[in-house]
C-alpha cells in the first residue's frame, strides 16, 4: 500500500524526503511537450494494431489533448510524490478521463518512453542550435566583410608575429563553427531512431507495430535490440561533447575579445549593450558576457564528464542512474543557445578600431619574416637569412626604432644583397598582399575565403 503507479507489491511508502531525492518532475517536466506527443503515438498506434478499442482510443487522446493545451499555457501542476513526468501525465490523466487512462501504458514501460522522450526533445533542440550557429557565423562574415583590408598583427605565443587581413583572423571562427555546425548535423541521425515498443528491456508480447509509432513521430528508424533501445545514452554524449567543444570555441573567441577591448590593445570597443559598469570605479566598461561565456564552458566540459562517468559502470539494461542524462543536458543546452545569442549580437555590434590596428602593425617587427625571405630570394639560404635579419632586429631594438626606420646603409651592414626595392617589401600591406597561397591571408585569398563561406550560408 503505497498509493504509487507501482505501489502493489509495497506495504509500506517511503517518507517524503524519499520521494524527493528519487523524483525527477523537477527537471524533467521540460519533456512534458514530447511526453504527450510520445503517448499519442502510443496510443494511435495501440488502437491500428487492435490492441485498444476505438473508443478507448478516442478517450485517451483526447485527455492527451487537453493536457497538451494545459501544458501550452504552463497550466499542468507537477506533484513530487508523482515522481517523474511520465506518472505524473498518466496520473492527471486518469483523473481527467476516468480508469481506461490505466490502458495507455500498455505494452510500454517508462523506459522506452524516457528514452523516446529524450529522442524527440533533442531532434527538435539540435535543429535551432544550428540555427543559431548560422546567425553567429553570419555576424561574423558582416565584419569580415567590413575588415578585409583592416591590417592587424597576427600572433604566436601572444607576441606579434607576421600582418595578416583582420577579416582573415575572425574568418578562422566561422570554420570552427562550421564544424561545430556539420557535428550537430551528423549527430542527428544518431538522434532520429525510435526506441519506443522496447518496453522495459525485452520488447512487449502485445502485436504492437513499432515502425508505425516511429513514423507517427517522425523517426526515421527504430532500435533493433530492444535492451539497446533503452540502454542507449550515446546520443545525449554526442550532444553534450559538440556543444562543450562548440563552448570551447566561442571561450577562445571570448578571450580575443577581452584582450583586444582593453586599454591595452584597444583594438575594438564592445557596444554599451553587450558590457556592464564597476559599483565603484565610474570609468568601467567590463566585458562581462565574453568573460560568462569563457566561464560556462567550464560548466558543458563538467556535463560531459558526469554522463560519461554515470554511464561506464552500470550494467544494461535501464538503471536509475540513467536519471542523471538530464540535468547535464537540459544546462548544455540552456548554456550553448544562450552563449550563441549572445556572441551573435556582440560581434554584430562591436567596432573594430581600423586605425588602431593600423598603427600596432606599423610599429612592430612582424614584418621580420619578409626581410629573411626577401634575402632568401635573392639566393641566400633561409638559415643565413634569418640570421642576418635576426642581427638586424636586434640593432633597432637597441636604437629603439623598427626595421623600415633603418637607412639603406644601416640595412646593408647586414647584407649587401638589400637594395632600396626592400622598402617595398617591408610595408605591412605588401607583407599581407603578397600571400596568395591558397587559403592565406593575401587579400585576394581572404576575399575567396569569404565568398566560400557565403556559398555555404545560401
Ligand atoms: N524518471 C526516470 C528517468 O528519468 C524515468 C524512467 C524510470 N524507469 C524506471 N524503471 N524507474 O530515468
Amino acid at each position: 500500500m503505497s498509493g504509487k503507479a507501482w505501489g502493489g507489491r509495497f506495504q509500506k511508502s517511503a517518507e517524503a524526503w524519499v520521494d524527493e531525492f528519487g523524483a525527477s518532475i523537477g527537471f524533467d517536466q521540460q519533456l512534458v511537450t514530447e511526453d504527450i506527443e510520445g503517448s499519442i503515438a502510443h496510443v494511435t498506434m495501440l488502437g491500428e494494431c487492435g490492441i485498444l478499442k476505438a473508443d478507448e482510443v478516442e478517450a485517451i487522446k483526447g485527455g492527451l489533448e487537453q493536457l497538451k493545451i494545459k501544458a501550452d499555457h504552463n497550466e499542468l501542476k507537477f506533484k513530487v510524490e508523482n515522481e517523474d513526468i511520465h506518472l505524473n501525465l498518466e496520473k492527471m490523466l486518469t483523473d481527467l478521463i476516468g480508469p481506461v487512462g490505466g490502458k495507455l501504458h500498455t505494452g510500454r514501460s517508462r523506459n522506452d518512453q524516457v528514452a523516446t522522450d529524450m529522442h524527440l526533445f533533442l531532434k527538435k533542440r539540435v535543429v535551432e542550435v544550428i540555427a543559431l550557429i548560422e546567425s553567429l557565423q553570419d555576424a561574423i562574415i558582416a565584419q569580415a566583410e567590413d575588415n578585409v583590408e583592416t591590417l592587424a598583427p597576427g600572433y604566436t605565443h601572444l607576441q606579434r608575429a607576421q600582418p595578416i587581413s583582420f577579416a582573415h583572423h575572425l574568418m578562422t571562427y566561422f570554420w570552427m563553427l562550421e564544424r561545430d555546425k556539420q557535428r550537430f548535423t551528423e549527430s542527428v541521425k544518431r538522434i532520429d531512431i525510435s526506441p519506443l515498443g522496447a518496453g522495459a528491456l525485452a520488447g512487449t508480447t502485445f502485436p504492437i507495430d513499432r515502425e508505425l509509432s516511429a513514423k507517427l513521430l517522425g523517426f526515421s528508424t527504430v532500435y533493433q535490440n530492444s535492451i539497446d533501445a533503452v540502454s542507449d545514452r550515446d546520443f545525449i554524449v554526442e550532444f553534450l561533447s559538440n556543444g562543450a567543444l562548440m563552448m570551447a570555441h566561442l571561450s577562445r573567441f571570448a578571450e580575443e575579445i577581452i584582450l583586444w577591448s582593453t586599454d591595452e590593445f584597444k583594438f575594438i570597443d564592445l557596444d554599451d549593450s553587450f558590457s556592464t559598469g564597476s559599483s565603484i570605479m565610474p570609468q568601467k566598461k567590463n566585458p562581462d558576457m565574453a568573460e560568462l561565456i569563457r566561464g560556462k564552458a567550464g560548466r558543458t566540459y563538467g556535463n560531459l564528464m558526469g554522463l560519461l562517468t554515470v554511464l561506464k559502470g552500470i550494467p544494461l539494461a535501464y538503471n536509475k542512474d540513467m536519471q542523471e542524462d538530464k540535468e547535464g543536458m537540459f544546462d548544455t543546452l540552456h548554456t550553448i543557445v544562450g552563449a550563441l545569442k549572445i556572441f551573435e549580437g556582440m560581434v554584430r555590434t562591436m567596432t573594430v578600431n581600423k586605425n588602431v590596428l593600423h598603427t600596432a602593425v606599423h610599429n612592430d617587427f612582424s614584418n621580420a619574416t619578409e626581410l629573411a625571405d626577401y634575402l632568401a630570394a635573392k639566393g641566400m639560404p633561409f638559415r643565413e637569412a634569418h640570421e642576418v635579419t635576426g642581427k638586424l632586429v636586434f640593432t633597432c631594438i637597441k636604437r629603439g626604432i623598427y626595421l623600415l626606420d633603418l637607412t639603406l646603409a644601416d640595412m646593408k651592414e647586414g647584407s649587401n644583397l638589400i637594395e632600396e626595392d626592400v622598402y617595398e617589401v617591408l610595408a605591412p600591406e605588401a607583407a599581407v598582399k603578397r600571400r596568395h597561397s591558397l587559403g592565406g591571408t593575401g587579400f585576394d585569398q581572404v576575399k575567396i575565403q569569404l565568398d566560400k563561406a557565403k556559398a555555404l550560408r545560401k
